[in-house]
């Protein structure tokens, strides 16, 4: 676990209310996998004004080669005081950092077809792996769903080779609904299939994995409830079905939904 202070390079409104940050990559950022994390805290400098309350756990998005070396991005919603602050820094400005975090997504090898399913701004960390799956000669579907065409990320930022299917609960784009109906559908189809997004999500999908009896592994991601990320604060354990206590900071983020609901 490292804490550092990341350079932006290039920030900007992508969609809707969703924001990317470009970041120069730090060294110890060497071997990061997609559904890592970092905690980002909101500050102004080191010190005494970074607030620790305003720390978000947020999932590397993707990486590139910039102008002056690697660079990762992370993708975010503004919702609330810290996300505002992020939005509104400009390049070279600092943000802290710590990370990168936790246990991300685990590609089966020899399997051929992924499906990835991104509820919201879950679809944060499924462009990376995508990009990764489909560079290694996979087929990768990508499953998106939001209330409204405004939370779906933009189809012309992703690779060409990514099959993408959407929903919305307003019918603005793709499919009308949730993104359950079309997940069950294309289950017989994939080897292995990734998600990220709310927790009612996962339950949601697991339920059709049991309608469906199609025993496919699903790698749940469950980012949205951590308030440290280092495994201090508790307020991101999790009460798998068959008892004990996750943590999801420290065990996950990732977890196989048949620990969790199984
Ligand atoms: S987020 Fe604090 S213990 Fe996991």
């Amino acid at each position: 676990m490292k804490s550092f202070e990341a350079e932006l390079t290039e920030g900007a409104r992508l969609y809707g209310n969703t924001h990317i940050a470009w970041f120069r990559q730090p060294e110890h950022f060497q071997g990061v996998t997609p559904g890592q994390f970092v905690m980002a805290y909101a500050s102004e400098s080191w010190g005494e004004t970074w607030d620790p309350l305003l720390g978000r756990a947020l999932s590397v998005h993707r990486v590139r080669d910039g102008v002056d070396g690697p660079e990762f991005a992370l993708l975010y919603d503004v919702i609330g005081r810290g996300t505002d602050w992020l939005s509104r820094r400009h390049q070279g400005d600092r943000v802290r950092m710590v990370g990168p975090l936790g246990r991300g997504f685990e590609p089966r090898d020899r399997v051929q077809h992924m499906l990835l399913v991104g509820g919201g701004i879950g679809s944060a960390p499924l462009v990376w792996l995508s990009d990764i799956l489909v560079a290694q000669g996979r087929e990768v579907t990508l499953l998106l769903g939001g209330r409204s065409a405004a939370q779906i990320f933009p189809r012309e930022l992703l690779r060409p080779e990514v099959e993408l299917v959407v929903t919305t609960e307003d019918g603005s784009l793709g499919e009308t609904g949730r993104l359950t109906a079309p997940f069950g559908r294309l289950l017989s189809w994939c080897d292995q299939a990734f998600a990220c997004g709310p927790d009612a999500m996962f339950e949601a999908l697991y339920r059709v994995q049991v309608d469906t009896g199609l025993n496919k592994p699903v790698q749940g991601l469950l980012e949205a409830r951590m308030a440290c990320g280092l495994g201090i604060c508790y307020s991101c354990a999790v009460f798998p079905r068959k008892g004990g206590v996750r943590l999801v900071c420290h065990d996950g983020p990732m977890f196989d939904l048949r620990e969790l609901y199984g």
